[in-house]
């Protein structure tokens, strides 16, 4: 369909068109989809945030001083993200920092100092982009270094490779231990040369939900004086409402020193609409050098805080209004709906036989592993039934798993999950596991990355069963391709396959 029509088209017939593109799409709503969506199911909370999002959506992040209204926002949307992540949010009225000192010993109760009061921070368009910018701030912070280096472990998001690749940052990956899925702090430590600008942990890691060592890395970052980087994108937001809710959560905010920055997604757990992260520091001096200012040309001077320079307001808006309209309180009762949903997927998963939970569920998400029946086999009998799954891939010596994002609204849905599960399991069992054709698998086994190209892929597409859209039918066959392949290969068929996709009509 063209985008541009010789003659406009009515907004009714347009909006028809688009309910009819969006109809292909995966569920957005309805707690049967584990990954890329965060549903509060609550009633009227789209709606507020769509005409919040419409209000703001002209109006641009690039000139504070023109859009005093965007400021505002980002502002009130700091310091509520500050309050959270350190523990804070509950103990005081609307958002007065100033009480906090009458509300008692906070964070690890070793302190009654608000360890906020000097925190700034920006809104960014997303995790990764507040993961850049916090690799950004920390690598700059150094122009003495010819090789800055930033140490993770092996669960951090991706978005730290992304970093590294695109600011030429050296990554250093400490191993995480197979059992308890978290990374060693002494190994951390080890892994600090005087080239480190950075060491980042994460609270929870997506892959499996649980809470790195944050105290311990924190520690060892700042006796090497080097600044540590919390990622609480992912359950930044729902963490502090767990440990309301009696969970052991430990604190992983300002409340500990050696924390530098932490970085909060507004658009997960917060239940923003898509646009929306927080990212933070300590004081303004650890952010200064996170701005980009530039006034040597003969146009407006170009200051940014954020990658992007034209900003809409929208997702700022729509962040906005869905923390007042929500509040500390329902979020308390939205973080009971998931753990409630937490408890009985896994409950579901643990009476299954042959499934085995890689973790007991710390956070929001369960996540299994299973050879018989075929994993992959698994997730795709489940979307047949209407229940979408994260496959992922082995990563040695971690098994391939199944990953479960659990939000809100799955709170609803659990009674449901055990049987269809059940049913999905036989199914796969019944099936066994992809074969592969031989031909199909030789050739992405001898792939030459200098010459897979377009004509290449296309062919492999087609072996493997794409339907004419380009898209893969089943993924199974898709993954267990994948896994046939080291972890560091796997990124450059991918990576031609949406080159593919991405080719526009002509
Ligand atoms: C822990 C963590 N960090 C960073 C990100 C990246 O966030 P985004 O997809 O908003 O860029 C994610 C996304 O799932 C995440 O789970």
């Amino acid at each position: 369909m063209t985008a541009l029509p010789a003659r406009g088209i009515p907004a009714e017939q347009v909006l028809a068109e688009l309910g009819a593109l969006r109809g292909h799409d995966l569920p957005t709503h309805g707690g049967r989809l584990f990954a890329y969506v965060y549903d509060a199911a609550v009633g009227g909370l789209d709606e507020l945030a769509a005409s919040a999002y419409a209000l703001a959506a002209h109006v641009n992040g690039l000139d504070p001083t023109a859009f005093p209204s965007l400021l505002a926002m980002e502002n009130d949307l700091v310091a509520a993200a500050a309050q959270v992540t350190s523990g804070l949010a509950g103990r005081v009225g609307e958002g007065a920092a100033g009480a906090v000192a009458t509300a008692g010993p906070v964070g690890d109760g070793t302190s009654g100092v608000d360890p906020t009061a000097g925190v700034v921070g920006n809104v960014t368009s997303g995790g990764t982009e507040s993961l850049l910018l916090a690799v950004k701030a920390a690598r700059d912070a150094h122009p003495d270094l010819a090789t800055p280096r930033l140490v993770v472990p092996a669960s951090a998001h991706a978005a730290f490779a992304k970093a590294a690749q695109y600011l030429r940052v050296a990554l250093d990956v400490v191993p995480i231990d197979p059992g308890t899925l978290l990374p060693d702090p002494a190994a951390m430590a080890a892994a600090i040369t005087p080239d480190t600008v950075l060491v980042a942990c994460s609270a929870p890691a997506y892959p499996y939900g649980v809470i790195d060592p944050v105290a311990e890395i924190a520690a060892v970052a700042a006796d090497a004086g080097v600044r540590c980087h919390v990622d609480a994108c992912f359950g930044g937001w729902l963490l502090p409402y767990l440990r309301r809710l009696g969970r052991p959560i430990p604190p992983f905010g300002f409340e500990l020193p050696g924390v530098t920055s932490v970085s909060v997604d507004l658009h997960k757990y917060a239940y923003a609409p898509k646009g929306v992260s927080v990212l933070l520091h300590r004081d303004a001096a650890l952010r200064r050098p996170q701005y980009f200012g530039f006034a040597g040309w003969p146009g407006y001077p170009m200051l940014n805080a954020t990658v992007a320079s034209t900003r809409s307001g929208g997702p700022v808006a729509g962040a906005w209004a869905t923390l007042r309209h929500l509040g500390d309180d329902g979020y308390l009762r939205l973080a009971e709906r998931t753990l409630s949903a937490v408890t009985g997927l896994a409950a579901a998963v643990s009476t299954v036989d042959g499934l085995r939970l890689l973790a007991e569920p710390q956070t929001s998400v369960v996540v299994f592993t299973c050879t018989d029946p075929d994993p992959y086999v698994l997730a795709d009998q489940l979307a047949a039934r209407g229940w979408h799954t994260q496959p992922q891939l082995p990563y040695p010596p971690l098994p391939a798993s199944i990953h479960l994002s659990v939000t809100a609204a799955v709170a609803d849905q659990v009674a449901q999950f055990g049987p269809a599960l059940a049913d999905a399991v036989a199914a796969a069992r019944a099936a066994g596991p992809i074969q592969v054709p031989s031909e199909l698998a030789a050739a992405v086994a001898d792939l030459d990355p200098a010459t897979l190209g377009p004509e290449t892929m296309a062919g492999l597409a087609a072996a493997a069963g794409f339907g004419p859209d380009g898209l893969p039918e089943s993924m199974a066959i898709v993954n267990t391709l994948l896994a046939t392949l080291p972890p560091e290969r796997r990124a450059t068929l991918l990576v031609e396959f949406l080159s593919l996709l991405q080719t526009p009509p002509h």
